[in-house]
């Protein structure tokens, strides 16, 4: 099968555009796209970092069949720390035939351009074939972040009352994103500036490097922005905590949580807890019914969502390699 493997740049046609999609929701059963959402998302992405994708195709007498889907991105501090990430996605009934290495080779030669120092990549916990090829090609796993899902149906809030009447005692109001686009002439610079600074205390491999604001206004052009689902924590006139949410506009009864966090300032004082019981609330009251995230395995966020009855399932696994710089 090998031999009949070849691969080529993706041409953002609707035949590669329907099936690349295919290929990756395969993977991803929770979280699954459309041609155009990936079409959307092609389109608003910063420009300024590299995005290169590919396909695998078996020939076969009359046919060619695409097989196999690759990716190669930088993020903002890829030029600084020479870290890349790629990833690949393989038809089901091609997975075990050995596509992988050439496919792996592929993505890595395609990085030539850059200095690259290090590889990054991920997979779930239950595909251990990758997990396998992975480490004989020498990545390490450097992080473990299980995702988690709850069923909003039936939840019942009166277990953790005392942390919402505790916030709203201390004078801290909670309000969504819609409301404060109205009220406050100030809110995308304070918004921002909240987001980064919970963004830093994040468990990450990758050092934290600020976004500009231009970026992250980036997110109020989505497709499926949703600003009366991001609630904010105020304290006065500041932002001390936030905890969003993005539909999943194939699945109508699935939001995935975007950001949650909380100002140092304010830690220990169940804002976090309270910010998660409005975005419960506000599912229950749209009429979906799962709510799925993903955590760091040791951060108190997924402790506290355990504690709210989100159920574990396959975590997401974080390898790397270090790579000998292949300079230009
Ligand atoms: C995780 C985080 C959001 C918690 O916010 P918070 O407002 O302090 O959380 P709460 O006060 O609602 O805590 C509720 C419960 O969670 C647990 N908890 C929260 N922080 C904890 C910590 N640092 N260590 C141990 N348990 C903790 C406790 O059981 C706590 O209840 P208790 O105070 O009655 O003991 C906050 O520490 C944070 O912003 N961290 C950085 C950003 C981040 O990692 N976000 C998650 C990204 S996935």
């Amino acid at each position: 099968m090998k031999q009949n493997f070849t691969i080529r740049p993706f041409e953002y046609t609707d035949l590669d555009y329907a099936v690349g999609v295919k290929l990756v929701n395969q993977s991803w059963p929770n979280d699954p796209s459309t041609v155009e959402i990936w079409k959307h998302c092609y389109n608003n992405r910063n420009k300024d970092y590299m995005n290169r994708r590919f396909l695998g195709e078996i020939k076969q007498e009359n046919a060619t069949q695409i097989v196999a889907i690759g990716f190669c991105s930088e993020s903002i501090s890829s030029k600084k720390t020479g870290k890349y990430y790629i990833d690949f996605y393989i038809e089901q009934a091609f997975e075990k035939q050995g596509l992988d290495e050439p496919l792996y080779t592929y993505l890595v030669t395609a990085l030539s351009d850059k200095k690259l120092r290090e590889l990054q990549t991920g997979t779930r916990e239950d595909n251990v074939h990758r997990i396998e090829f992975l480490q004989a090609q020498g990545f390490q796993q450097v992080m473990r972040s299980p995702s988690s899902e709850l069923n909003v149906l039936g939840f019942d809030f009166a277990p953790f009352a005392r942390y919402t009447e505790k916030v709203v005692a201390s004078g801290i109001e909670i309000v969504t994103a819609q409301e404060l686009q109205v009220r406050d002439a100030n809110w995308m610079q304070k918004l921002y500036d909240l987001d980064m600074a919970i963004e830093q205390d994040m468990p990450s491999t990758n050092e934290f490097t600020p976004i500009g604001i231009d970026e992250f206004a980036r997110n109020f052009k989505s497709h499926n922005i949703r600003t009366d689902a991001w609630f904010v924590a105020v304290d006065g006139e500041d932002y001390v905590g936030i905890s969003s949410l993005w539909p999943n506009l194939v699945r109508e009864d699935l939001f995935i949580v975007g950001t949650t966090g909380v100002l140092p300032s304010h830690r220990r004082r169940g804002i976090a807890t309270a910010l998660k019981l409005k975005t419960i609330a506000f599912v229950q009251a749209f009429g979906a019914g799962i709510i799925v995230t993903s955590n760091e395995e040791n951060n108190p966020m997924y402790d506290l969502n355990l504690k709210l009855g989100f159920k574990p399932t396959p975590a997401w696994l974080t390898f790397e390699k270090s790579c000998k710089e292949s300079t230009t």
